[in-house]
Protein backbone atom coordinates (compact mmCIF):
# COMPACT_ATOMS: atom_id res chain seq x y z
CA UNK A 1 0.00 0.00 0.00
CA UNK A 2 1.39 3.63 -1.06
CA UNK A 3 1.93 6.14 1.70
CA UNK A 4 -0.61 9.10 1.05
CA UNK A 5 0.19 12.78 1.94
CA UNK A 6 -2.23 15.11 2.37
CA UNK A 7 -1.07 18.38 0.37
CA UNK A 8 -3.35 21.50 -0.03
CA UNK A 9 -6.72 20.20 -0.38
CA UNK A 10 -5.96 16.61 -1.73
CA UNK A 11 -4.51 12.86 -1.03
CA UNK A 12 -1.56 11.98 -2.97
CA UNK A 13 1.03 9.60 -3.15
CA UNK A 14 3.51 10.08 -1.03
CA UNK A 15 6.30 10.05 -3.87
CA UNK A 16 4.12 12.24 -5.54
CA UNK A 17 3.46 14.91 -3.05
CA UNK A 18 4.69 18.18 -3.57
CA UNK A 19 5.14 21.75 -2.79
CA UNK A 20 5.29 24.95 -5.49
CA UNK A 21 8.91 26.18 -5.84
CA UNK A 22 7.71 29.50 -4.43
CA UNK A 23 6.17 28.17 -1.36
CA UNK A 24 7.54 30.49 1.27
CA UNK A 25 7.51 27.69 3.40
CA UNK A 26 10.68 26.53 1.43
CA UNK A 27 12.23 29.68 0.38
CA UNK A 28 12.53 31.49 4.28
CA UNK A 29 11.26 28.89 6.44
CA UNK A 30 8.25 30.84 6.57
CA UNK A 31 6.13 28.38 8.43
CA UNK A 32 5.03 26.18 11.83
CA UNK A 33 4.51 22.38 12.81
CA UNK A 34 3.38 19.66 14.79
CA UNK A 35 4.02 16.48 15.32
CA UNK A 36 2.14 14.15 17.30
CA UNK A 37 2.46 10.45 18.61
CA UNK A 38 0.37 7.79 17.32
CA UNK A 39 0.04 5.32 19.54
CA UNK A 40 -1.61 1.91 19.40
CA UNK A 41 -4.17 3.56 17.44
CA UNK A 42 -4.81 6.68 18.97
CA UNK A 43 -3.05 10.66 18.16
CA UNK A 44 -1.73 11.38 21.76
CA UNK A 45 -2.36 15.53 23.11
CA UNK A 46 -3.71 16.28 19.86
CA UNK A 47 -5.70 18.78 21.40
CA UNK A 48 -2.57 20.66 22.98
CA UNK A 49 -0.53 19.84 20.02
CA UNK A 50 -3.32 22.24 17.62
CA UNK A 51 -3.41 24.47 20.33
CA UNK A 52 -0.20 25.24 20.20
CA UNK A 53 -0.22 25.37 15.96
CA UNK A 54 -2.77 28.13 16.71
CA UNK A 55 -0.42 29.46 18.76
CA UNK A 56 2.50 29.26 16.79
CA UNK A 57 0.28 30.52 13.52
CA UNK A 58 -1.07 33.75 15.36
CA UNK A 59 2.47 34.58 16.60
CA UNK A 60 3.74 34.82 13.07
CA UNK A 61 0.67 36.51 11.97
CA UNK A 62 -0.40 33.14 9.22
CA UNK A 63 -3.69 32.55 8.78
CA UNK A 64 -5.15 29.23 9.22
CA UNK A 65 -5.14 26.89 6.04
CA UNK A 66 -8.45 25.50 6.93
CA UNK A 67 -11.28 25.70 9.55
CA UNK A 68 -10.32 24.97 13.19
CA UNK A 69 -12.83 21.98 13.48
CA UNK A 70 -11.50 20.47 9.89
CA UNK A 71 -7.77 19.80 11.00
CA UNK A 72 -8.53 17.55 13.40
CA UNK A 73 -10.45 15.28 10.44
CA UNK A 74 -7.60 15.59 8.53
CA UNK A 75 -4.85 14.62 11.09
CA UNK A 76 -7.01 11.20 11.31
CA UNK A 77 -8.05 10.99 7.75
CA UNK A 78 -4.08 10.78 7.12
CA UNK A 79 -3.45 9.02 10.06
CA UNK A 80 -6.18 6.11 8.60
CA UNK A 81 -5.31 6.23 4.84
CA UNK A 82 -1.55 5.66 6.30
CA UNK A 83 -2.67 2.56 8.30
CA UNK A 84 -0.51 4.00 11.10
CA UNK A 85 -1.12 2.39 14.53
CA UNK A 86 2.13 3.66 16.31
CA UNK A 87 4.01 6.28 14.79
CA UNK A 88 3.94 9.90 13.80
CA UNK A 89 1.26 11.96 12.12
CA UNK A 90 3.00 15.52 10.88
CA UNK A 91 1.60 18.70 10.14
CA UNK A 92 3.18 21.99 8.27
CA UNK A 93 1.55 24.81 7.67
CA UNK A 94 3.64 27.99 5.89
CA UNK A 95 2.94 31.38 4.81
CA UNK A 96 1.71 30.00 0.98
CA UNK A 97 2.53 30.63 -2.53
CA UNK A 98 3.57 33.86 -3.22
CA UNK A 99 6.57 35.48 -6.22
CA UNK A 100 9.36 36.03 -3.42
CA UNK A 101 9.52 39.20 -1.42
CA UNK A 102 10.28 39.04 2.13
CA UNK A 103 6.69 40.98 2.68
CA UNK A 104 3.70 38.98 3.42
CA UNK A 105 2.41 38.46 0.71
CA UNK A 106 -1.80 40.01 0.23
CA UNK A 107 -4.76 37.58 -0.22
CA UNK A 108 -2.39 34.21 -0.07
CA UNK A 109 -3.90 31.51 1.09
CA UNK A 110 -1.64 29.32 3.38
CA UNK A 111 0.09 25.82 2.79
CA UNK A 112 -1.31 22.43 4.71
CA UNK A 113 0.59 19.64 4.25
CA UNK A 114 0.00 16.01 6.54
CA UNK A 115 1.87 12.78 6.66
CA UNK A 116 2.13 10.22 8.75
CA UNK A 117 4.66 7.67 9.42
CA UNK A 118 4.87 4.37 11.16
CA UNK A 119 7.17 3.47 13.91
CA UNK A 120 8.32 0.21 15.95
CA UNK A 121 7.32 0.49 19.31
CA UNK A 122 9.81 -1.92 20.14
CA UNK A 123 12.62 -0.15 18.81
CA UNK A 124 12.02 2.88 21.08
CA UNK A 125 11.21 0.61 24.11
CA UNK A 126 14.29 -1.04 23.51
CA UNK A 127 16.06 2.59 23.15
CA UNK A 128 14.82 3.43 26.92
CA UNK A 129 16.65 0.22 28.08
CA UNK A 130 19.80 1.75 27.19
CA UNK A 131 19.11 5.16 27.24
CA UNK A 132 20.97 7.88 25.14
CA UNK A 133 24.15 10.01 25.10
CA UNK A 134 23.89 13.80 24.66
CA UNK A 135 26.27 16.44 23.58
CA UNK A 136 25.89 20.24 24.52
CA UNK A 137 26.88 23.11 22.45
CA UNK A 138 26.22 26.91 22.90
CA UNK A 139 22.75 28.52 21.96
CA UNK A 140 22.99 29.68 18.45
CA UNK A 141 19.18 29.79 17.97
CA UNK A 142 17.30 33.18 17.71
CA UNK A 143 14.83 34.81 20.63
CA UNK A 144 11.55 33.05 19.46
CA UNK A 145 12.30 29.35 19.65
CA UNK A 146 8.87 29.17 21.72
CA UNK A 147 6.85 29.26 18.20
CA UNK A 148 7.17 25.98 16.49
CA UNK A 149 8.97 27.08 13.62
CA UNK A 150 10.68 24.78 10.32
CA UNK A 151 13.14 26.90 10.60
CA UNK A 152 15.52 24.89 12.14
CA UNK A 153 18.90 25.05 10.55
CA UNK A 154 20.80 25.39 14.11
CA UNK A 155 18.53 22.28 15.58
CA UNK A 156 19.75 20.55 12.15
CA UNK A 157 23.28 21.27 12.67
CA UNK A 158 23.37 20.39 16.63
CA UNK A 159 21.67 17.05 15.83
CA UNK A 160 24.42 16.52 13.36
CA UNK A 161 27.86 17.69 15.47
CA UNK A 162 25.49 15.03 18.24
CA UNK A 163 25.47 11.98 16.23
CA UNK A 164 28.85 12.78 14.95
CA UNK A 165 30.28 12.06 18.59
CA UNK A 166 28.22 9.31 18.81
CA UNK A 167 25.26 10.83 21.04
CA UNK A 168 21.57 11.04 20.12
CA UNK A 169 20.60 14.67 21.08
CA UNK A 170 22.22 18.06 21.29
CA UNK A 171 21.31 20.47 24.24
CA UNK A 172 21.58 23.98 23.84
CA UNK A 173 23.39 26.13 26.55
CA UNK A 174 22.73 29.47 27.09
CA UNK A 175 25.44 32.05 28.17
CA UNK A 176 24.90 31.31 31.82
CA UNK A 177 25.67 28.05 31.23
CA UNK A 178 22.51 26.36 32.10
CA UNK A 179 20.84 23.70 30.07
CA UNK A 180 18.18 25.08 28.02
CA UNK A 181 16.16 22.14 25.45
CA UNK A 182 17.44 19.85 23.49
CA UNK A 183 17.41 20.34 19.10
CA UNK A 184 14.45 18.57 19.40
CA UNK A 185 13.32 17.87 22.79
CA UNK A 186 13.07 19.33 26.46
CA UNK A 187 15.68 18.57 29.09
CA UNK A 188 15.24 17.06 32.50
CA UNK A 189 17.22 16.18 35.41
CA UNK A 190 16.29 14.28 39.18
CA UNK A 191 17.95 15.20 41.52
CA UNK A 192 19.26 13.29 44.08
CA UNK A 193 16.13 14.18 46.36
CA UNK A 194 14.20 12.83 43.09
CA UNK A 195 12.74 16.11 42.23
CA UNK A 196 11.88 16.53 38.59
CA UNK A 197 14.00 19.62 36.89
CA UNK A 198 13.08 21.08 34.00
CA UNK A 199 13.79 25.00 32.78
CA UNK A 200 10.41 27.39 32.67
CA UNK A 201 9.03 27.85 29.41
CA UNK A 202 7.83 31.40 29.68
CA UNK A 203 10.87 32.31 27.35
CA UNK A 204 14.19 30.39 25.44
CA UNK A 205 12.58 26.86 24.87
CA UNK A 206 9.52 25.49 23.28
CA UNK A 207 6.79 24.77 25.72
CA UNK A 208 7.03 21.16 24.86
CA UNK A 209 3.66 19.14 25.24
CA UNK A 210 4.96 16.32 26.55
CA UNK A 211 6.99 18.59 28.87
CA UNK A 212 3.14 19.78 29.82
CA UNK A 213 1.53 16.43 30.24
CA UNK A 214 4.66 15.20 32.25
CA UNK A 215 3.29 17.54 34.60
CA UNK A 216 0.41 15.50 34.96
CA UNK A 217 2.00 12.61 35.00
CA UNK A 218 4.48 12.97 37.74
CA UNK A 219 1.50 14.65 40.03
CA UNK A 220 0.23 11.18 39.30
CA UNK A 221 3.17 9.54 40.52
CA UNK A 222 3.72 11.80 43.18
CA UNK A 223 6.43 13.52 42.11
CA UNK A 224 7.43 17.30 43.24
CA UNK A 225 8.46 19.07 39.99
CA UNK A 226 10.80 22.20 39.72
CA UNK A 227 10.20 24.55 37.24
CA UNK A 228 14.32 26.04 37.54
CA UNK A 229 17.28 26.77 35.15
CA UNK A 230 20.14 24.16 36.13
CA UNK A 231 23.70 24.07 34.82
CA UNK A 232 25.71 21.53 32.85
CA UNK A 233 26.99 20.57 35.87
CA UNK A 234 24.02 19.99 37.80
CA UNK A 235 23.34 17.95 35.21
CA UNK A 236 25.79 15.79 35.17
CA UNK A 237 25.85 15.24 38.47
CA UNK A 238 22.11 14.00 38.68
CA UNK A 239 20.87 11.54 39.54
CA UNK A 240 18.99 10.82 36.41
CA UNK A 241 18.25 12.73 33.48
CA UNK A 242 16.14 12.81 30.42
CA UNK A 243 14.50 14.60 27.30
CA UNK A 244 10.61 14.26 26.33
CA UNK A 245 8.91 15.11 23.26
CA UNK A 246 5.93 13.51 21.18
CA UNK A 247 8.41 11.05 19.51
CA UNK A 248 10.41 9.89 22.76
CA UNK A 249 8.34 10.13 25.66
CA UNK A 250 10.59 10.32 28.34
CA UNK A 251 13.70 9.01 27.20
CA UNK A 252 16.90 8.55 29.24
CA UNK A 253 20.05 10.41 29.23
CA UNK A 254 22.65 8.26 30.32
CA UNK A 255 25.75 10.31 28.98
CA UNK A 256 26.51 13.86 29.08
CA UNK A 257 29.37 15.40 26.80
CA UNK A 258 31.41 11.99 27.28
CA UNK A 259 30.54 11.62 31.43
CA UNK A 260 28.38 8.86 32.65
CA UNK A 261 25.06 10.33 34.61
CA UNK A 262 24.95 8.31 37.74
CA UNK A 263 25.94 4.31 36.86
CA UNK A 264 25.29 5.11 33.33
CA UNK A 265 22.34 3.43 33.13
CA UNK A 266 18.91 4.67 32.28
CA UNK A 267 17.13 6.26 36.12
CA UNK A 268 13.99 3.97 37.38
CA UNK A 269 12.09 7.75 37.92
CA UNK A 270 12.19 8.04 34.05
CA UNK A 271 11.44 4.82 33.12
CA UNK A 272 8.70 5.45 35.87
CA UNK A 273 7.45 8.08 33.98
CA UNK A 274 7.67 6.42 30.70
CA UNK A 275 5.70 3.78 31.42
CA UNK A 276 2.82 6.08 33.42
CA UNK A 277 3.00 8.28 30.14
CA UNK A 278 -0.05 6.94 27.92
CA UNK A 279 -2.13 6.65 31.22
CA UNK A 280 -2.28 9.81 31.66
CA UNK A 281 -2.00 11.61 28.31
CA UNK A 282 -5.23 12.54 25.90
CA UNK A 283 -6.05 9.88 23.58
CA UNK A 284 -7.84 10.93 20.69
CA UNK A 285 -8.85 7.91 18.04
CA UNK A 286 -7.15 8.14 14.63
C1 LIG B 1 13.24 22.44 20.09
C2 LIG B 1 12.23 21.50 20.67
N1 LIG B 1 12.00 21.50 21.99
C3 LIG B 1 11.10 20.68 22.56
C4 LIG B 1 10.39 19.75 21.79
C5 LIG B 1 9.42 18.83 22.46
O1 LIG B 1 8.09 19.22 22.14
P1 LIG B 1 6.91 18.16 22.14
O2 LIG B 1 6.89 17.52 23.49
O3 LIG B 1 5.70 18.98 21.89
O4 LIG B 1 7.19 17.18 21.04
C6 LIG B 1 10.59 19.71 20.41
C7 LIG B 1 9.85 18.76 19.58
O5 LIG B 1 10.07 18.60 18.42
C8 LIG B 1 11.52 20.60 19.83
O6 LIG B 1 11.76 20.61 18.51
Amino acid sequence: MPRIAYVNGRYVTHADAAVHIEDRGYQFADGVYEVCEVAQGFIVDMPRHLARLNRSLTELSIEWPVTKGVLPLLLREVVRRNQVVNGLVYVQVTRGVASRDFVFPADTLSSLVITARKADPAAAAKRAETGIKVITVPENRWDRVDIKSTGLLPNVLAKQKAKEAGAQEAWFVDTDGSVKEGGSSNAWIVTRDGVLVTRPAEHGILRGITRTTMFEVAAKLGLKIEERGFSVAEAKAAREAFISSATTIAMPVVAIDGAAVANGHPGSITLSLRQAFFDVAEKSPA
